[in-house]
């Protein structure tokens, strides 16, 4: 009987500051984008798997100790679409179990976690076995991870990374790759996500995607995140929180103006959100406290802050936000350094 192995790895969500929206071909991204890797907010994935089989096979899918349907049908399709990068999978027959350490639905992407997760076991499988391949592995698992889905690509490594060919970096479509050369003063931040309202998205980041392709102010989109991309990275080299923190927050609105000026249009921010935004810009301004903001594709809020200044910002979301958030619910998260391999 042939015997079954087993891996052990562990991927985190990011959080983009400069936001991908749009996407051509084989899932690249029209536009450069920079994220923070997150550290607590992760997926952890056993992946048990057997040699030799005729076609590829899931046996079994487990989320969260329980059979998911639906994801189990997205893994596979994703699974049946990559072997064409990594052949091995014909032969393989496997069984996967996740489980993450945040919530469902709590404006942390779980699909970033979740594949980025999946792909890094995979490489290491593919390793394991001794196939041999061009990338080193956390490019071909960036590579594998995108696949399943774009930001997923920016999971692997960390605390910083970009993704999407931009010349002045020297950075890929196919993967995303850590900035270097980051200044002392980025070296330990914090990203408070408060869950302003927790429901299922009214439209899918793919649909999002997809409305770029004839969005008035695409051209300029592009150009716009080229821009905040230099100079964000710049801040972020030079220590310059409020330069980072100007680009942070004008990306975000950009992206939420994308949604509210295609076609059809679309409004993802809560009334809670606005009234968070102007709270927060007036504590930055009374207070003199290096926070900011972003937001992904829904309503909630992620301050963005030097660990520094954490007693500060935390007293602030306690007393003046929580009263904005679904169940007065927050998550504190800080950046990490990405995935890793926890047993082989
Ligand atoms: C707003 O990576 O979720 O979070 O590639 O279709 O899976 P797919 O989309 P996804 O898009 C993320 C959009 C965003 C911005 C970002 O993370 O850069």
């Amino acid at each position: 009987m042939v015997s079954r192995k087993h891996i052990s790895v562990q991927a985190p969500s990011n959080i983009a500051f400069v936001k991908y929206w749009g996407k051509t071909g084989r899932q690249y991204p029209i536009n450069p984008s920079v994220s923070m890797t997150l550290k607590k907010c992760y997926t952890g994935c056993q992946i048990s798997y057997c040699e030799g089989v005729d076609a590829l096979s899931v046996d079994e899918f487990l989320f969260s100790g329980a059979k998911n349907e639906k994801f189990r049908k997205r893994i596979e399709t994703y699974l049946h679409d990559i072997a064409q990068e990594m052949p091995m999978l014909n032969n393989l027959s496997l069984a996967i179990e996740t489980e993450n350490t945040f919530p469902h639905s709590a404006g942390i992407a779980s699909s970033a976690s979740a594949f980025a997760a999946i792909a890094y076991g995979l490489v290491h499988i593919e390793q394991e076995l001794g196939i041999e391949a061009e990338q080193t592995i956390e490019q071909r698992a960036s590579m594998l991870a995108r696949l399943g889905s774009g930001s997923a690509g920016r999971s692997i490594a960390g605390p910083y990374t970009i993704w999407g060919d931009f010349t002045p970096e020297q950075s890929h479509n196919d993967f995303a790759t850590e900035i270097k050369g980051i200044h002392p003063e980025f070296h330990q931040v914090k990203d408070a996500i408060l869950l302003i309202d927790r429901q299922e998205k009214k439209v899918s980041s793919s649909a999002g995607h997809k409305l770029m392709e004839n969005h008035p102010y695409r051209q300029a989109r592009i150009e716009q995140a080229q821009d905040h991309t230099v100079r964000i990275i710049q801040a972020m080299r030079s220590g310059d929180w409020d330069c980072f923190g100007k680009i942070l927050e004008n990306d975000a609105l950009a992206l939420h103006s994308l949604m509210m000026t295609s076609d059809p249009s679309f409004i993802l921010l809560a009334p809670n959100s606005l009234a968070v935004i102007a709270r927060i810009r007036d504590f930055r301004e009374t207070q003199n406290v290096p926070v900011y903001f972003t937001i992904d594709a829904g309503p909630n809020i992620h301050l963005i802050y030097p660990k520094s200044h954490e007693i500060q910002v935390e007293k602030f979301i306690e007393e003046e936000l929580v009263s904005f958030c679904e169940d007065r619910k927050y998550i504190i998260d800080e950046c990490g350094s990405g995935a890793r391999i926890l047993h082989a």
